[in-house]
């Protein structure tokens, strides 16, 4: 595939180590490419046809969009997650312990525990602190080596290789210094951040005491690579889901403005915990934006009801491709494999929207321009996953397919996929827009 395009997704995800870093990452390539930046605080949005504008909720999800020239007549959405399954820091996190300081963490997600211990890690997130009388917002990462979640020792545990220790509360709480529980963590976090002592002599304070709110998340610190004799593969941490958001917003922002088409690009925070917050695919945010565009533009509901029903969504979520190890753990038939292309998800339960409608529309698509798709099934023994998709069709319910690109070590803090196939998702998003 185009190298270029390669490094840029690699850059991405080193940008990228918390849901807030991704979507500035994101906001920052729209804001480039001349895309107007939009505030659900405005009291009115004045849209203009033809042009291009993006919207965030929370710095955690993000909803861009190019107007057609025309009233729009069609609807075209793209929709991804921001999030991927870590652990959040807790309040007041210091914990003391044999001569050590130790951080407080929970899960965040249904994550492979294992794979978090003995890498080194780091945290990312925001912190709000108070500046001038107003709350400010600061992203934080400290680009460092800065925790470890030690394994015990083979000797303690014999038991060890026969079963996991995965009790978040006592068996993983992650290192951070020698010496007596303080507040050096925070203090390294508004050091991080640039946050100075308070300015008030009367009131002197240490600089993390300004910190009144915070979401932070552990960071798997390893980079990512491409690897394989042919480079055939890429292994990262949160490929599960910023390589099809990556992949879905280059296609739409490679595609061009059309004459009555409405195309959008959403990447919802959430879906790893069900996507019930006010910025997850089963909030207002997307059918929200749908009214104030109409409204803008002068258009009435049923106008805008018809153009998504015109249209067609697909939400992309990365697949499971055969594992090598385990080929007993798929369906005997369809097996995606890394590089073969799309993957088409289904589950006659509905966890996955596409059906025979929405699956002949990507087929066609995908046939019209030579791109490979594959499919994939749970074994019928399988509970499986699920994804955003049915779950945005509760809030704007219109054609739906779940599409992926097929990756091992789902929700390893190190997820391995196909490096052509991001290429496939970006011509296919590409075409999906125009
Ligand atoms: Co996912």
């Amino acid at each position: 595939m185009c190298r270029e395009a390669m490094t840029d997704f690699m850059d991405f995800l080193k940008e990228s180590p918390s849901v807030f870093h991704a979507v500035q990452a994101l906001a920052s390539r729209l804001e480039e490419a001349g895309f107007v930046r939009l505030y659900e605080t405005m009291p009115s949005w004045d849209l203009v046809p033809g042009r291009q504008y993006f919207v965030t909720r929370n710095d955690s999800s993000v909803i861009s969009f190019r107007l057609p020239e025309k009233k729009p007549e069609i609807l075209r959405i793209l929709a991804g997650h921001s999030d991927s399954p870590c652990f959040k820091i807790k309040p007041d996190p210091e914990i003391g312990a044999a001569g050590c300081v130790k951080l407080n963490i929970e899960p965040y997600g249904g994550m492979l525990k294992n794979t978090w211990y003995d890498r080194p890690l780091s945290v990312a997130g925001r912190v709000l602190i108070e500046e001038n009388g107003r709350i400010v917002q600061k992203l934080v990462y400290p680009d460092r080596d800065l925790l470890i979640i030690p394994s015990l020792a083979i000797h303690m545990d014999r038991e060890a290789n026969e079963k996991a220790m995965t009790n978040v509360q006592t068996d993983m709480q992650p290192l951070f210094a020698l010496g007596e529980k303080g507040d050096r963590f925070m203090e390294t976090i508004a050091e991080e951040a640039g946050i100075g002592a308070a300015e008030t002599a009367d009131a002197p304070g240490k600089p993390s005491d300004r910190i009144l709110g915070m979401d932070l998340f552990l960071v798997n610190r390893q980079e990512p690579y491409i690897w394989g004799p042919e480079g055939e593969f890429i292994s990262a941490a949160k490929l599960d889901d910023l390589m099809c958001v990556y992949g879905t917003f280059s296609g739409f922002m490679a595609s061009q403005a059309s004459e009555n088409v409405l195309s959008m690009h959403c990447v919802f925070d959430n879906e790893e915990v069900g996507s019930r917050s006010k910025q997850g695919a089963e909030s207002t945010f997307l059918s929200d934006c749908l009214v104030r565009i109409r409204e803008s533009l002068g258009m009435t509901f049923s106008e805008m009801h018809a153009a998504a029903q015109r249209g067609m969504m697909i939400s992309a979520d990365n697949a499971h491709a055969v594992h090598p190890n385990h080929t007993d753990k798929a369906d005997p038939v369809n097996r995606p494999q890394m590089n073969g292309g799309i993957v088409l998800k289904y589950h006659a339960g509905q966890l996955y929207t596409t059906d025979g409608v929405s699956a002949a529309f990507v087929k066609k698509l995908c046939m019209d321009n030579d791109i490979p798709v594959q499919t994939f099934v749970n074994r019928s023994d399988m509970r499986g996953g699920s994804t955003l998709g049915s779950i945005a069709n509760t809030q704007l319910s219109m054609n739906t397919a779940d599409i992926g690109l097929a990756q091992l070590a789902m929700h390893s803090s190190f997820e391995t996929a196909g490096a052509k196939d991001l290429e496939y998702l970006m011509r296919f998003a590409q075409k999906f827009c125009s």
